[in-house]
């Protein structure tokens, strides 16, 4: 199955069930929403989690565009992406989580044809604030599935404030031999969609409240059921990646984790840009920034004459029709390489900079901050250099 029908599964058995297909097609929020970038599906859906009527109605399905900045440290492994997409399904007030429950097992087994062999599920064990979920436990032993509670690990939340509950994470066996172990004690488990029992309003004061309707809200990571659909070990190696890891390796020599660093990248600065965001020093620009200066740094670090400019057209065109995104292939091509020739702009100041007589040995916070105010030097890139002499 590849990446499209894995999608059009995932729509029609929730059209098929009363359920609205919403748009989820940017990464930028509301303008009244605080955060830069919609970080999950549930996100753009929170007031109406919150109450206020959906115009497409109580069932809701789509397709979300996402950004994360909380895992980057984790790019390079096999399952994190900056830029994903993530399937979701929604109850407003309607149908109940056991049914959600059902509903989920039904479609990885029949739609996606998992054995339930391969499945392990998690719920919520209770904490001083919230009893246990009994509800979904009971679904589950009814479901025959293997589970575990937990207690922070089956609580979700979007933040510190704002609709949140407890959930029920669905992991599949991703060793070779038959399943061992639990989804806490074995990293083979891993997590492929989560259903969030949206009941509760944590407040300013940390206080719970519950919310004016009981809702559902599902998510599951495309790229990653993806990758376990097509039995393969890392969202790399599936049919989504397969130009990039057709094109890159050839083109630059890199290891294997900075090659899955260099397209991640890549690949999310391209939708940045897609969705109308230009690098700069605050905000949403500065995310942008950073992508880029870190692909920069990996891509750089031992032939200083690589560049984006060597990317094919090709690949970034095939990136923005995936994502349905408009703009030309060669405006954004050419947004990176304008800000690969500031960095590497900055990169030489810093060097000369870096080379009088006050900065050769470690550099106090004063000057870290001289260097940022007088010369726009930003801190990581400093201790950069600083690592390279
Ligand atoms: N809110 C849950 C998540 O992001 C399910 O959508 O995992």
């Amino acid at each position: 199955m590849n990446t499209d029908d894995t999608v059009r599964t995932f729509l029609d058995f929730y059209r098929e069930r009363g359920h609205e297909l919403i748009t989820g097609s940017t990464l930028l929020p509301p303008p009244s929403d605080p955060v830069l970038f919609t970080t999950s599906g549930m996100h753009p859906l929170t007031p109406y989690l919150q109450g206020r009527p959906h115009p497409q109605g109580r069932r809701l399905v789509n397709v979300q565009r996402c950004l994360r900045t909380t895992d980057l440290d984790e790019i390079g492994d096999v399952t994190h992406l900056t830029v994903f997409e993530m399937l979701g399904s929604w109850s407003l007030g309607d149908y109940d989580h056991p049914q959600s429950l059902r509903w989920g097992h039904e479609l990885l087994r029949d739609g996606f044809g998992i054995p339930s062999e391969k499945l392990y599920v998690t719920v919520f064990g209770g904490d001083e604030q919230v009893g246990p979920d009994l509800e979904s436990l009971r679904t589950w032993r009814e479901l025959g599935l293997p589970l575990e509670s937990t207690r922070d690990e089956n609580w979700w939340s979007n933040g510190t404030v704002g609709p949140c509950g407890p959930d029920s994470e669905i992991f599949f066996w991703t060793g070779d031999g038959p399943p061992e172990g639990r989804p806490t004690t074995d990293s083979r488990w891993v997590e492929i969609w989560n259903h969030v029992h949206m009941r509760y309003e944590r407040g300013e004061d940390g206080g719970l409240v519950p919310l004016r309707q009981v809702n559902v809200d599902t998510g599951m990571g495309l790229e990653r059921l993806v990758s376990v659909l097509q039995g393969r070990r890392s969202v790399y190696e599936t049919d989504l990646f397969e130009p990039w890891m057709r094109t890159v390796p050839p083109l630059w020599d890199l290891d294997e984790q900075s090659t899955r660093v260099v397209c991640d990248h890549l690949r999310s600065s391209v939708v940045v840009v897609g969705d109308g965001v230009r690098p700069s020093n605050t905000g949403r620009g500065y995310v942008l920034r950073r992508l880029v200066r870190r692909l920069l740094t990996v891509l750089r670090r031992d032939d200083p004459s690589r560049t984006v400019g060597d990317l094919p057209v090709g690949l970034v065109e095939h990136t923005l029709d995936h994502f349905r995104q408009s703009l030309g292939a060669g405006i954004v091509r050419d947004v990176l390489l304008d800000e690969e020739r500031r960095f590497g702009r900055l990169l030489e100041r810093g060097r000369r900079v870096l080379s009088r007589p006050r900065f050769q040995g470690a550099l106090t916070e004063e000057d870290y901050g001289y260097l940022h105010d007088t010369h726009g030097l930003p801190r990581e890139m400093v201790a950069g250099l600083m690592e390279d002499r």
